[in-house]
């Protein structure tokens, strides 16, 4: 045998020299769930993760940045009483996301913040659009919302303004609505390829954010796809996105991948809920080994063509790796 590739793998040096794709704490992006309540609240299909009170998001993020991760994206649970037909609390500018984005620049300028544009958390339909007598998701009177929501972010501090409504034709709106609002050094990371999963689940529990009727299936796309993708970077591209994101992660793998082969523009993916309380949940049952899991998945993530994850194991695995 002249070709023997396990030559290649013999030692400790030879395997990492020749290794293609390697994990750092400055590509996770962490999530981080809040509240307006005073108090913490667990997540029960998400261990380790939990609303957090004001007080405890400003410990997370100095937490985050002790660990190595520069990134956060927001994502609030609103009361009922915040819910609407017309989801105005979305741009409400004393509103949860935007006092918190304005609370952590005040104390950690250096941090970026990431918010998530959709209007789910301020429906009181529980959908990311505007809903109309008949039970339909609205597109273009859903995009005048999220130019607000986008615009209010913006005022607040935010550096990176993330839609994941799936509307279309909402990046160049909100795009054209930051630079007239003064704001155009912003940039908008797109949910290009967003997925109607079951894998949000989790994550609807630690909101409650269910939707109200029927599903996100008339936005979000059909996970049997991937030419329907394709056709979204593009719109994406024209409108003015800086960066796409897949999602979910793991079970798109593929989808990743040929997006990073259409385009120039950095990728992100989104490690979900559901993949986390997956691997969590194996871990507790002593069934996986949740170190070498989620280690595996998130270079798995990058291997594929992923620049930038979004995970909840982004604190753990940052110190996981500065561990060696
Ligand atoms: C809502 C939104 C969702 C997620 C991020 N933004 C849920 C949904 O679309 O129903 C899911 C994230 C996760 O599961 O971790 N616009």
């Amino acid at each position: 045998m002249l070709s023997r590739p396990r030559r290649n793998r013999r030692s400790a040096w030879i395997r990492s020299a020749h290794r293609e794709t390697w994990l750092s704490a400055d590509h996770f992006i962490y999530p981080l769930f809040i509240h307006a309540e005073s108090h913490d609240l667990e997540i029960a299909s998400m261990p380790g993760c939990r609303r957090l009170s004001p007080n405890s998001t400003l410990s997370e993020v100095e937490g985050a940045l002790h660990d190595g991760v520069g990134a956060v994206v927001l994502f609030p649970a609103e009361p009922d009483g915040h819910k609407t037909d017309d989801g105005r609390h979305a741009y409400a500018s004393d509103g949860l996301v935007q006092r918190t984005i304005q609370a952590i620049k005040a104390r950690f300028p250096e941090v970026t913040v990431v918010t998530d544009v959709a209007l789910d958390p301020y429906s009181s339909m529980g959908h990311d659009g505007l809903v109309s007598p008949d039970g339909r998701i609205l597109n273009d009177e859903t995009v005048d919302v999220l130019v607000k929501q986008a615009v209010s972010q913006a005022q607040a501090g935010a550096d990176i303004i993330a839609p994941s409504d799936m509307m279309d034709g909402r990046v160049g709106a909100i795009r054209r609505g930051l630079d007239t609002a003064g704001f155009s050094e912003v940039s908008i990371l797109s949910y290009t390829a967003k997925y109607a999963s079951a894998f949000y689940g989790p994550f609807r529990d630690a909101l409650d954010s269910h939707p109200g009727f029927g599903d996100k299936s008339t936005y979000q796309m059909d996970p049997a796809n991937v030419r329907e993708a394709l056709r979204e970077i593009e719109a994406d591209e024209l409108e003015g996105a800086d960066m796409l994101m897949v999602k979910p992660a793991m079970a798109y793998l593929d989808v990743i991948r040929a997006m990073r082969e259409a385009t120039v523009l950095p990728i992100a993916a989104y490690q979900v809920s559901g993949e986390y309380a997956m691997l969590k949940a194996a871990a507790e049952r002593g069934w996986l080994d949740e170190r070498k899991v989620a280690l595996e998945s998130l270079v798995a993530i990058r291997r594929a063509g992923a620049d930038v994850i979004l995970t909840y194991f982004a604190r753990q695995a940052a110190r996981w790796l500065a561990e060696g």
